[in-house]
Protein backbone atom coordinates (compact mmCIF):
# COMPACT_ATOMS: atom_id res chain seq x y z
CA UNK A 1 0.00 0.00 0.00
CA UNK A 2 1.10 3.31 -0.71
CA UNK A 3 0.12 6.57 1.83
CA UNK A 4 0.07 9.97 1.17
CA UNK A 5 0.66 13.05 4.14
CA UNK A 6 -1.89 14.92 4.87
CA UNK A 7 -1.29 18.69 5.70
CA UNK A 8 -1.69 17.60 9.57
CA UNK A 9 0.86 15.06 9.32
CA UNK A 10 -1.25 12.04 9.31
CA UNK A 11 -0.59 8.86 6.84
CA UNK A 12 -3.49 7.63 4.69
CA UNK A 13 -3.99 5.16 2.26
CA UNK A 14 -3.54 5.76 -1.39
CA UNK A 15 -6.30 2.83 -1.52
CA UNK A 16 -9.49 2.66 0.13
CA UNK A 17 -13.07 0.97 0.29
CA UNK A 18 -16.22 2.82 -0.28
CA UNK A 19 -19.79 1.57 1.20
CA UNK A 20 -21.99 3.94 -0.49
CA UNK A 21 -25.25 2.05 -1.33
CA UNK A 22 -24.93 -0.78 0.68
CA UNK A 23 -27.66 -0.47 3.07
CA UNK A 24 -28.16 -3.99 4.44
CA UNK A 25 -26.19 -4.13 7.28
CA UNK A 26 -25.01 -7.88 7.22
CA UNK A 27 -23.77 -6.84 3.45
CA UNK A 28 -21.70 -4.36 4.15
CA UNK A 29 -20.29 -5.57 7.51
CA UNK A 30 -19.08 -8.52 5.71
CA UNK A 31 -18.21 -6.59 2.59
CA UNK A 32 -15.91 -4.21 4.50
CA UNK A 33 -14.45 -7.22 6.96
CA UNK A 34 -13.52 -9.23 3.70
CA UNK A 35 -12.18 -6.00 2.18
CA UNK A 36 -9.97 -5.71 5.40
CA UNK A 37 -8.60 -8.91 5.10
CA UNK A 38 -7.68 -8.61 1.92
CA UNK A 39 -5.22 -5.16 3.07
CA UNK A 40 -7.58 -2.41 2.55
CA UNK A 41 -6.57 -0.17 5.50
CA UNK A 42 -9.17 2.50 4.18
CA UNK A 43 -12.68 2.65 4.93
CA UNK A 44 -15.35 5.24 3.70
CA UNK A 45 -18.85 5.61 5.46
CA UNK A 46 -20.98 8.24 5.97
CA UNK A 47 -24.04 9.11 7.91
CA UNK A 48 -26.22 9.52 5.09
CA UNK A 49 -24.99 5.75 4.04
CA UNK A 50 -26.81 4.60 7.26
CA UNK A 51 -24.01 1.87 7.52
CA UNK A 52 -21.39 3.39 9.95
CA UNK A 53 -22.93 0.43 12.29
CA UNK A 54 -22.08 -2.37 10.19
CA UNK A 55 -18.58 -0.82 9.16
CA UNK A 56 -17.42 -0.17 13.14
CA UNK A 57 -19.12 -3.89 13.66
CA UNK A 58 -16.78 -5.26 10.95
CA UNK A 59 -13.69 -3.35 12.06
CA UNK A 60 -14.19 -5.09 15.76
CA UNK A 61 -14.15 -8.46 13.93
CA UNK A 62 -10.98 -7.48 12.56
CA UNK A 63 -9.67 -6.83 15.34
CA UNK A 64 -10.20 -9.51 17.55
CA UNK A 65 -9.40 -11.40 14.83
CA UNK A 66 -5.90 -10.55 14.58
CA UNK A 67 -5.92 -8.78 11.06
CA UNK A 68 -4.86 -5.61 12.27
CA UNK A 69 -4.68 -3.30 14.68
CA UNK A 70 -7.20 -0.35 15.50
CA UNK A 71 -3.93 2.34 14.62
CA UNK A 72 -3.74 0.46 11.36
CA UNK A 73 -7.00 1.83 10.13
CA UNK A 74 -8.10 4.65 8.66
CA UNK A 75 -12.13 5.28 9.29
CA UNK A 76 -13.67 8.07 7.13
CA UNK A 77 -17.15 9.00 8.03
CA UNK A 78 -19.14 12.50 6.55
CA UNK A 79 -21.54 14.64 8.44
CA UNK A 80 -24.40 15.04 6.82
CA UNK A 81 -26.23 17.97 5.58
CA UNK A 82 -29.24 17.97 7.89
CA UNK A 83 -26.60 18.13 10.94
CA UNK A 84 -24.55 21.03 9.16
CA UNK A 85 -27.33 23.55 10.42
CA UNK A 86 -25.53 25.00 13.30
CA UNK A 87 -22.48 24.53 15.98
CA UNK A 88 -25.07 22.24 18.06
CA UNK A 89 -26.40 20.18 15.64
CA UNK A 90 -23.07 19.17 14.13
CA UNK A 91 -21.48 18.43 17.45
CA UNK A 92 -24.83 16.03 18.37
CA UNK A 93 -23.99 14.71 14.37
CA UNK A 94 -20.24 13.93 15.71
CA UNK A 95 -21.23 12.56 18.44
CA UNK A 96 -23.88 10.25 16.54
CA UNK A 97 -21.32 8.96 14.35
CA UNK A 98 -19.13 7.93 16.94
CA UNK A 99 -21.97 6.67 18.88
CA UNK A 100 -22.84 4.05 15.94
CA UNK A 101 -19.96 2.85 14.49
CA UNK A 102 -18.59 2.34 18.29
CA UNK A 103 -15.09 3.37 17.48
CA UNK A 104 -13.60 5.44 20.30
CA UNK A 105 -12.28 8.08 17.76
CA UNK A 106 -12.63 9.07 13.51
CA UNK A 107 -10.10 8.67 11.22
CA UNK A 108 -11.42 11.43 9.12
CA UNK A 109 -14.52 13.39 9.13
CA UNK A 110 -15.70 15.17 6.40
CA UNK A 111 -18.12 18.25 5.57
CA UNK A 112 -20.46 16.08 3.08
CA UNK A 113 -21.87 19.09 1.17
CA UNK A 114 -21.38 22.70 1.07
CA UNK A 115 -24.63 22.76 2.44
CA UNK A 116 -26.54 24.75 5.50
CA UNK A 117 -24.07 26.47 8.02
CA UNK A 118 -21.13 24.87 6.80
CA UNK A 119 -18.52 27.22 8.71
CA UNK A 120 -20.43 26.45 12.01
CA UNK A 121 -20.22 22.60 11.28
CA UNK A 122 -16.74 22.99 10.40
CA UNK A 123 -16.14 24.85 14.41
CA UNK A 124 -17.60 22.03 15.97
CA UNK A 125 -15.42 19.66 13.78
CA UNK A 126 -12.58 21.56 14.61
CA UNK A 127 -13.27 21.18 18.73
CA UNK A 128 -13.61 17.54 17.78
CA UNK A 129 -10.34 17.21 16.57
CA UNK A 130 -8.86 19.16 19.07
CA UNK A 131 -10.14 16.96 21.42
CA UNK A 132 -8.58 14.01 19.22
CA UNK A 133 -12.56 12.71 18.70
CA UNK A 134 -12.09 13.19 15.08
CA UNK A 135 -7.85 12.72 14.09
CA UNK A 136 -8.25 14.67 10.53
CA UNK A 137 -10.95 16.82 9.43
CA UNK A 138 -11.91 17.98 5.42
CA UNK A 139 -14.43 18.38 3.03
CA UNK A 140 -16.74 16.86 0.28
CA UNK A 141 -17.88 18.42 -3.19
CA UNK A 142 -16.42 21.53 -2.39
CA UNK A 143 -16.17 22.90 -5.76
CA UNK A 144 -12.77 25.26 -6.17
CA UNK A 145 -14.42 28.95 -5.54
CA UNK A 146 -15.84 27.68 -2.25
CA UNK A 147 -12.93 25.56 -1.33
CA UNK A 148 -10.74 28.57 -2.03
CA UNK A 149 -13.17 30.89 0.04
CA UNK A 150 -13.30 27.92 2.91
CA UNK A 151 -9.60 27.60 3.06
CA UNK A 152 -8.78 31.50 3.37
CA UNK A 153 -11.63 31.64 6.21
CA UNK A 154 -11.05 28.56 8.36
CA UNK A 155 -8.63 28.14 11.52
CA UNK A 156 -7.99 24.41 10.31
CA UNK A 157 -7.56 23.81 6.84
CA UNK A 158 -9.17 20.81 5.72
CA UNK A 159 -6.64 17.64 4.71
CA UNK A 160 -8.76 16.10 1.84
CA UNK A 161 -11.68 17.37 -0.52
CA UNK A 162 -13.60 14.19 -1.85
CA UNK A 163 -14.75 14.67 -5.13
CA UNK A 164 -16.04 13.06 -8.04
CA UNK A 165 -13.11 12.10 -10.45
CA UNK A 166 -12.73 9.62 -13.52
CA UNK A 167 -12.00 9.48 -16.68
CA UNK A 168 -14.95 10.86 -17.90
CA UNK A 169 -15.09 13.97 -15.23
CA UNK A 170 -11.16 14.34 -14.84
CA UNK A 171 -11.83 17.90 -12.95
CA UNK A 172 -7.86 19.25 -13.60
CA UNK A 173 -8.73 22.79 -12.27
CA UNK A 174 -10.11 21.53 -8.92
CA UNK A 175 -7.32 19.62 -8.72
CA UNK A 176 -5.01 22.90 -9.19
CA UNK A 177 -7.04 24.86 -6.72
CA UNK A 178 -6.65 21.98 -3.81
CA UNK A 179 -2.30 21.39 -4.86
CA UNK A 180 -2.71 25.40 -4.05
CA UNK A 181 -4.18 24.79 -0.81
CA UNK A 182 -2.17 21.63 -0.04
CA UNK A 183 -5.75 19.52 0.28
CA UNK A 184 -5.93 15.35 -1.06
CA UNK A 185 -8.10 14.74 -3.71
CA UNK A 186 -9.91 11.94 -3.02
CA UNK A 187 -12.12 10.31 -5.71
CA UNK A 188 -15.65 9.20 -5.19
CA UNK A 189 -17.30 7.24 -8.21
CA UNK A 190 -13.27 6.60 -9.23
CA UNK A 191 -14.86 3.57 -11.53
CA UNK A 192 -17.94 5.81 -12.75
CA UNK A 193 -20.18 5.01 -10.58
CA UNK A 194 -21.31 2.78 -12.12
CA UNK A 195 -21.92 5.17 -15.48
CA UNK A 196 -20.39 5.75 -18.19
CA UNK A 197 -19.73 2.47 -19.68
CA UNK A 198 -15.72 2.26 -18.94
CA UNK A 199 -15.65 -1.55 -19.12
CA UNK A 200 -16.97 -1.69 -22.57
CA UNK A 201 -14.55 1.12 -23.85
CA UNK A 202 -11.91 -0.32 -26.49
CA UNK A 203 -9.23 1.60 -26.24
CA UNK A 204 -9.29 0.92 -21.98
CA UNK A 205 -9.59 -2.59 -22.64
CA UNK A 206 -6.55 -2.47 -24.71
CA UNK A 207 -4.54 -0.96 -22.34
CA UNK A 208 -6.12 -3.20 -19.99
CA UNK A 209 -4.83 -6.62 -21.85
CA UNK A 210 -1.14 -4.32 -22.69
CA UNK A 211 -0.51 -4.53 -18.57
CA UNK A 212 -2.52 -8.15 -17.70
CA UNK A 213 -4.63 -6.26 -15.26
CA UNK A 214 -8.48 -5.13 -15.59
CA UNK A 215 -10.37 -2.00 -16.88
CA UNK A 216 -11.34 -0.85 -13.82
CA UNK A 217 -7.32 -1.62 -12.58
CA UNK A 218 -6.33 1.02 -15.11
CA UNK A 219 -9.28 3.25 -14.22
CA UNK A 220 -7.73 3.74 -10.09
CA UNK A 221 -4.59 3.12 -11.29
CA UNK A 222 -4.86 6.85 -13.60
CA UNK A 223 -6.16 8.54 -10.56
CA UNK A 224 -3.12 7.14 -8.41
CA UNK A 225 -0.91 8.43 -10.95
CA UNK A 226 -1.97 11.69 -10.59
CA UNK A 227 -1.87 11.99 -6.84
CA UNK A 228 -5.34 11.29 -6.23
CA UNK A 229 -6.46 8.80 -3.39
CA UNK A 230 -9.36 6.31 -4.67
CA UNK A 231 -12.00 4.82 -2.63
CA UNK A 232 -13.85 2.09 -5.39
CA UNK A 233 -16.80 0.16 -4.06
CA UNK A 234 -17.60 -3.26 -4.50
CA UNK A 235 -19.61 -6.18 -2.60
CA UNK A 236 -18.14 -8.70 -4.77
CA UNK A 237 -14.90 -10.60 -3.35
CA UNK A 238 -13.13 -10.62 -6.72
CA UNK A 239 -13.71 -7.23 -7.39
CA UNK A 240 -12.47 -6.16 -4.09
CA UNK A 241 -9.44 -7.84 -4.15
CA UNK A 242 -8.85 -6.93 -7.47
CA UNK A 243 -9.31 -3.27 -6.94
CA UNK A 244 -6.26 -3.20 -4.52
CA UNK A 245 -4.53 -5.20 -6.77
CA UNK A 246 -2.46 -1.50 -8.20
CA UNK A 247 0.87 -0.92 -7.37
CA UNK A 248 2.57 -3.93 -10.04
CA UNK A 249 2.42 -1.46 -13.23
CA UNK A 250 2.90 2.04 -14.74
CA UNK A 251 0.77 3.77 -17.00
CA UNK A 252 2.93 5.57 -19.65
CA UNK A 253 2.98 9.53 -19.84
CA UNK A 254 1.18 8.82 -23.58
CA UNK A 255 -1.47 6.21 -21.64
CA UNK A 256 -2.32 8.48 -18.89
CA UNK A 257 -3.08 11.55 -21.87
CA UNK A 258 -5.04 8.99 -23.89
CA UNK A 259 -7.05 8.33 -20.54
CA UNK A 260 -7.52 11.79 -19.76
CA UNK A 261 -8.81 12.38 -23.26
CA UNK A 262 -11.90 10.84 -22.31
CA UNK A 263 -13.15 13.99 -20.53
CA UNK A 264 -16.60 15.13 -20.75
CA UNK A 265 -16.07 18.05 -19.21
CA UNK A 266 -19.46 17.80 -17.01
CA UNK A 267 -20.42 15.15 -14.45
CA UNK A 268 -23.44 12.77 -15.97
CA UNK A 269 -23.83 11.94 -11.63
CA UNK A 270 -27.07 12.91 -10.71
CA UNK A 271 -25.02 14.97 -7.94
CA UNK A 272 -24.86 18.12 -9.56
CA UNK A 273 -23.64 20.41 -6.45
CA UNK A 274 -23.56 23.80 -8.13
CA UNK A 275 -26.87 23.37 -9.78
CA UNK A 276 -29.68 25.18 -7.27
CA UNK A 277 -31.97 22.73 -7.55
CA UNK A 278 -29.67 19.88 -6.78
CA UNK A 279 -29.23 22.10 -3.47
CA UNK A 280 -32.90 22.71 -2.55
CA UNK A 281 -33.32 18.79 -2.62
CA UNK A 282 -30.48 18.19 -0.43
CA UNK A 283 -32.02 20.68 1.79
CA UNK A 284 -35.17 19.27 1.80
CA UNK A 285 -33.74 15.73 3.00
CA UNK A 286 -34.89 14.50 -0.73
CA UNK A 287 -31.10 13.41 -1.81
CA UNK A 288 -28.79 11.90 0.22
CA UNK A 289 -25.72 11.32 -1.42
N1 LIG B 1 -18.66 12.24 -0.94
C1 LIG B 1 -19.63 11.92 -1.76
O1 LIG B 1 -20.54 12.72 -2.03
C2 LIG B 1 -19.66 10.56 -2.37
C3 LIG B 1 -20.53 10.28 -3.44
C4 LIG B 1 -20.50 9.00 -3.98
C5 LIG B 1 -19.61 8.05 -3.49
N2 LIG B 1 -18.80 8.33 -2.43
C6 LIG B 1 -17.84 7.35 -1.86
O2 LIG B 1 -17.04 6.84 -2.93
C7 LIG B 1 -17.15 5.42 -2.99
C8 LIG B 1 -17.01 4.94 -4.42
O3 LIG B 1 -17.97 5.53 -5.27
P1 LIG B 1 -19.20 4.72 -5.88
O4 LIG B 1 -19.52 3.60 -4.98
O5 LIG B 1 -20.27 5.69 -6.19
O6 LIG B 1 -18.67 4.23 -7.28
P2 LIG B 1 -17.45 3.31 -7.82
O7 LIG B 1 -16.64 2.77 -6.72
O8 LIG B 1 -16.79 4.10 -8.89
O9 LIG B 1 -18.23 2.16 -8.56
C9 LIG B 1 -18.95 1.19 -7.87
C10 LIG B 1 -19.64 0.33 -8.92
O10 LIG B 1 -18.68 -0.35 -9.72
C11 LIG B 1 -18.83 -1.77 -9.58
N3 LIG B 1 -17.47 -2.33 -9.52
C12 LIG B 1 -16.63 -2.33 -8.46
N4 LIG B 1 -15.45 -2.88 -8.78
C13 LIG B 1 -15.55 -3.25 -10.08
C14 LIG B 1 -14.64 -3.88 -10.98
N5 LIG B 1 -13.41 -4.21 -10.60
N6 LIG B 1 -15.08 -4.11 -12.25
C15 LIG B 1 -16.33 -3.76 -12.62
N7 LIG B 1 -17.22 -3.16 -11.83
C16 LIG B 1 -16.83 -2.91 -10.56
C17 LIG B 1 -19.62 -1.97 -8.31
O11 LIG B 1 -20.43 -3.12 -8.38
P3 LIG B 1 -20.37 -4.33 -7.29
O12 LIG B 1 -20.53 -3.75 -5.92
O13 LIG B 1 -21.56 -5.16 -7.71
O14 LIG B 1 -19.06 -5.02 -7.51
C18 LIG B 1 -20.50 -0.71 -8.27
O15 LIG B 1 -21.63 -0.89 -9.11
C19 LIG B 1 -18.55 5.17 -2.38
O16 LIG B 1 -18.76 3.83 -2.02
C20 LIG B 1 -18.54 6.15 -1.23
O17 LIG B 1 -17.80 5.64 -0.14
C21 LIG B 1 -18.81 9.59 -1.88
Amino acid sequence: MEYVTLNNGLKMPMVGFGVFRVPDKKECEESVYQAIKAGYRLIDTAAAYTNEDAVGAAVKRAINDDICKREDLFITSKLWVQDMMDYDSAKKGIEASLKKSGLEYLDLYLLHQACGDYFAAWRAMEDAYREGLLKAIGVSNFYSNILTNFCEVVKIKPVVNQVELHPYYTQEKALETMKYYNVIPEAWAPLGGGRYNPFEDEMLKDMANHHHKSVGQVLLRWNLQRGVVVIPKSTHLERIKENIDLFDFELSEEEMNKISSLDMGYTGSRAKHFDPEFVRMVLNNKIHD
